[in-house]
C-alpha cells in the first residue's frame, strides 16, 4: 500500500503565512524522520523557480544522517550542532555547464508558447546569442547562476515551511567545498553553495519570534533612494492578520526554550545561552552594545526541568574550534579541510 496521503488528508499553510513563519531553525526532532515525499515536494519546488534565460543550473544532493551519520563534518563551525541533529540534509549546487544548453532551454520556451515574436524573440537571434560564455566574463556567469539557485532554495524552503517543517542554510568553509566535491562526486562544472537542514522543529515553530531585521525605511523606496516607500500602518495590520508579519523575537519564554533544549542534547553548563535577552537595535544608530551577562542562578534557572532525550541522541559539542581541531586530527581530516 502506498503511504503517499491524499491531498486532501495534507494540510499545507497557505504562501503569506509560509513566509510569516518561517525561521532558521538550528535544533530539530533528530529522531523524527521527514516524510519522503515532503522531501521530494521540496525539490519539486525547487525545480519550479525562475532562471534568467530558463538556465536551470539548480542541483541538489540529498543526505540522510541515519545513514551517514557522520556527514555534519562537512560542514563551517558554527552550523556543526543543526547538521548533527537534522535527519535531512541537501547540498545545494549550481552547474555551470548548463550554460551550454541554454540556447536550447531558451527555444524551448518558444517551442512552447512562453515567449513570442511580439517580444522580440527570433530563433537564430538566440543562437547567436547563447551560449552567454561567449560573451560574458565567469564572474557575472556565477552571479547569475547563484541567484538562480537562490530563488530555487526559497521556493524549497517555503515548501518545506508550508509542510511544518524546518530548515536552515548552512555555509560552507573552504575546506568543506573541497571535501563535498570527492565525497558527493560533483562535476567540476559543479558549484558546492549551501547546505540546508530539514527536519522537523524541536523548537517552537515560532522559533523565538519573528527574526530582526533593518526597519523597511531604510530598505525599499519610491522615486528614489532616501525617499521611503510609504509604511502603510492598515497594511501592517492586514498582514498581521493574514499571518506574513509577526510578532518580533524574543518572544517569553525564548531563553528557557533554547536553554532546555542545551540540556535535553546532552551539552554542558558551559554550553547554556547566559546572556540577557533583548529587542533588536537594528533600529538604532548606534545599537551594538554589548549585551548584559546573566548571573549563574539566573541561567540554571532558565534550564530547569530539562530532561535528557528520551532515546539518548546527545549532540557533540564541536563549537568550540579548539574541539573541532581535535575531532580533525581524530578523523586524519587534514589543516586545509
Ligand atoms: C545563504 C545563507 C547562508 C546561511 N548560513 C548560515 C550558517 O552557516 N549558519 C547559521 O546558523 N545560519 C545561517 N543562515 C541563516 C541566517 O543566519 C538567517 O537567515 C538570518 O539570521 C535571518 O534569520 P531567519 O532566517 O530566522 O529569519 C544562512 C542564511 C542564508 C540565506
Amino acid at each position: 500500500m502506498s503511504n503517499i496521503p491524499s491531498a486532501s488528508e495534507v494540510s499545507v499553510m497557505d504562501t503569506f503565512s509560509a513566509i510569516g513563519t518561517r525561521r532558521s531553525i538550528r535544533w530539530y526532532e533528530p529522531n523524527q524522520p521527514v516524510e519522503k515525499w515532503k522531501v521530494q515536494a521540496i525539490l519539486e519546488a525547487a525545480r519550479l523557480a525562475p532562471s534568467a534565460g530558463n538556465f536551470n543550473g539548480q542541483r541538489a544532493i540529498v543526505v540522510y544522517r541515519d545513514e551517514d551519520p557522520d556527514v555534519w563534518e562537512f560542514i563551517s563551525d558554527w552550523s556543526q550542532i543543526t547538521t548533527q541533529m537534522a535527519p535531512v540534509l541537501v547540498f545545494w549546487c549550481y552547474d555551470m555547464a548548463n550554460y551550454d544548453t541554454q540556447g536550447q532551454s531558451i527555444h524551448d520556451l518558444m517551442r512552447t508558447g512562453a515567449l513570442d515574436k511580439a517580444h522580440g524573440w527570433e530563433y537564430d537571434r538566440v543562437s547567436n546569442l547563447f551560449p552567454l560564455p561567449g560573451l560574458l566574463p565567469d564572474a557575472i556567469l556565477h552571479r547569475l547562476a547563484a541567484i538562480d539557485l537562490g530563488n530555487a532554495i526559497e521556493n524549497a524552503i517555503l515548501t518545506a515551511t508550508a509542510l511544518g517543517l524546518g530548515t536552515c542554510l548552512n555555509g560552507a568553509s573552504g575546506g568543506a567545498r573541497r571535501n563535498t566535491k570527492a565525497k558527493f562526486a560533483l562535476p567540476n562544472t559543479y558549484v558546492f553553495s549551501w547546505l540546508m537542514t530539514i527536519g522537523y522543529p524541536a523548537e517552537d515553530i515560532q522559533g523565538g519570534g519573528a527574526r530582526c531585521r533593518p526597519p523597511f525605511e531604510t530598505m525599499f523606496f519610491e522615486k528614489r533612494v532616501g525617499n521611503p516607500f510609504p509604511r502603510d500602518p492598515e497594511v501592517i495590520s492586514l498582514l498581521e492578520d493574514l499571518n506574513m508579519l509577526q510578532p518580533a523575537g524574543p518572544l517569553p519564554g525564548r531563553l528557557e526554550e533554547i536553554n532546555r533544549l542545551t540540556k535535553r542534547f546532552g551539552l554542558g553548563d558551559e554550553w547554556l545561552t547566559d546572556w540577557e535577552l533583548e529587542e533588536s537595535q537594528l533600529g538604532e544608530v548606534a545599537g551594538d552594545k554589548k549585551f548584559n551577562s546573566l548571573g549563574s542562578d539566573v541561567v540554571q534557572a532558565s534550564a530547569a526541568g530539562a530532561s535528557a532525550d528520551p532515546s539518548g541522541f546527545t549532540l557533540k559539542p564541536t563549537v568550540k574550534r579548539e574541539r573541532i581541531q581535535e575531532y580533525r586530527k581524530e578523523k586524519g581530516i587534514g589543516d586545509a579541510d
